[in-house]
Formats: C-alpha cells, sequence, structure tokens
C-alpha cells in the first residue's frame, strides 16, 4: 500500500508562538506542513506572505506543501521557489492558463499542484492531469479554517481517482478543509492520498497525540 500523508496546516497555529507550532510539527508523525496563502481577492480572507513564509521555511524540517489563494499566481512562482517551497499549489480557478503555470512551477523544481474549488468539477482537468503532481480537492469554500467539511467530496475523489487512474496519471490526491477523526478513513478509503487538517489539530489539546491518531486511522 502506498504511503498516506498528513499535512497540519498552520493556519490554525499559533501566530504568536509560531516557532513553537512548526517545531510541535516538525518532532510529529506529520509528513508535510501545509502553508496557506490568501490575498483577499481570490479569497475573501488575508492570511500571510512572504516574511512570514521565510521565517517559517527556515525553522521547518518537512515538506513544505504551499497553497496559493491568489489570483495571478504566476507573479510569484519563482519568489516561492525562493523561499523554500517544495510543492506549489495554485487554483484552477486562478489560472486562465494552466499548462503554462504547471510548467513554470516544475521549471523552478517545485511539484505542481491545483485546487478545486468545491463547484469545479474534476472532468476539467481532463487535459492537464498528466502534468499535474497533486490534485487538492477543496472540501470547504477556501479562505477560512474550522469551516464544516462538504459530503459531495467523496464523489469527487473517487470521480477524480477514476480519472487518474484511465490516463494513467501519477497524480496524488489531497483533501483540505474540515478534515477530521470523522472523516478521514472514509477520505482515504475513497482514494485520497493527502490529508490537510488545521482547526482538529491545532485546536485539540495535544496537537502531536492528534496527527497521530489521524495517521493511525488511515495507516
Ligand atoms: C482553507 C485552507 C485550509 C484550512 C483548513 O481555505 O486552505 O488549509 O487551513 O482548515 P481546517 O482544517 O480548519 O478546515
Ligand atoms: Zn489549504
Amino acid at each position: 500500500m502506498d504511503k498516506k500523508i498528513i499535512a497540519p496546516s498552520l493556519l490554525a497555529a499559533d501566530f504568536a508562538n509560531l516557532q513553537r507550532d512548526i517545531e510541535m510539527v516538525n518532532q510529529s508523525e506529520a509528513d508535510w506542513h501545509h502553508i496557506d496563502i490568501m490575498d483577499g481577492v481570490f479569497v475573501p480572507n488575508i492570511s500571510f506572505g512572504m516574511p512570514v513564509l521565510k521565517a517559517i521555511s527556515a525553522h521547518a524540517n518537512k515538506t513544505l506543501d504551499v497553497h496559493l489563494m491568489i489570483v495571478d499566481p504566476d507573479r510569484y512562482i519563482k519568489t516561492f521557489a525562493k523561499l523554500g517551497a517544495d510543492r506549489l499549489t495554485v487554483h484552477y480557478e486562478a489560472c486562465p492558463h494552466l499548462h503554462r503555470t504547471l510548467q513554470a512551477i516544475k521549471a523552478e523544481g517545485m511539484m505542481a499542484g491545483v485546487a478545486l474549488n468545491p463547484h469545479t468539477n474534476v472532468s476539467l482537468l481532463e487535459d492537464t492531469i498528466n502534468d499535474i503532481d497533486l490534485v487538492c480537492v477543496m472540501s470547504v469554500n477556501p479562505g477560512f479554517g474550522g469551516q464544516s467539511f462538504i459530503d459531495n467530496t467523496y464523489d469527487k475523489v473517487k470521480a477524480l481517482k477514476a480519472l487518474i487512474e484511465r490516463k494513467g496519471a501519477k497524480t496524488l490526491i489531497e483533501i483540505d478543509g474540515g478534515v477530521s477523526s470523522e472523516n478521514a478513513r472514509q477520505l482515504v478509503d475513497a482514494g485520497a492520498n493527502v490529508l490537510v487538517a488545521g482547526s482538529f489539530i491545532f485546536k485539540s489539546e495535544q496537537p502531536a497525540q492528534t496527527i497521530k491518531e489521524l495517521k493511525n486511522l488511515i495507516a
């Protein structure tokens, strides 16, 4: 069986104790750090930008999985590569020239991801799936942590897995939003490879233990 990945979303960390929370993830059984960049235009919220990412990058010792919720992400691809992003995910809805954007991400040595809003059908990736390293299926409307999981996600994951298999692609399926011990196993059974979890981990009493529990649930 292939390895399943847990990616804690730092959006739910205590920003006044960011180094402490990054160290917790470093020491935990988590596989990646998930970093949410929001511009207040593509989504109705602003998270943090380059200086904060630079600080995160200096302390994080696992794969940096950067999720851009911004318009015109092409402008910043080189910058994110310099700041240490290992994986860069752009939104389908923000990229009129998606194929070009994916090539530009890979040219900087990063893995290329595409995120789909809840209303965006997976069939729209039919012509690009072989160029995509990861599809991030948004299981909430992007912009905020702590929202309720959208149940239609299971069907979407199954459809995406079928598309990946039909095309012989090697794309990973990531789920982002409202992930918890309630839905983790079912998501993996539907075909998910990577689970992002923010509130469920950071708002729990013992975040490192919660990560361990999630890992055990999907093993
Ligand atoms: C939402 C972000 C998510 C968010 C998930 O727009 O992309 O990564 O942090 O948070 P939870 O797990 O609290 O839904
Ligand atoms: Zn995210």
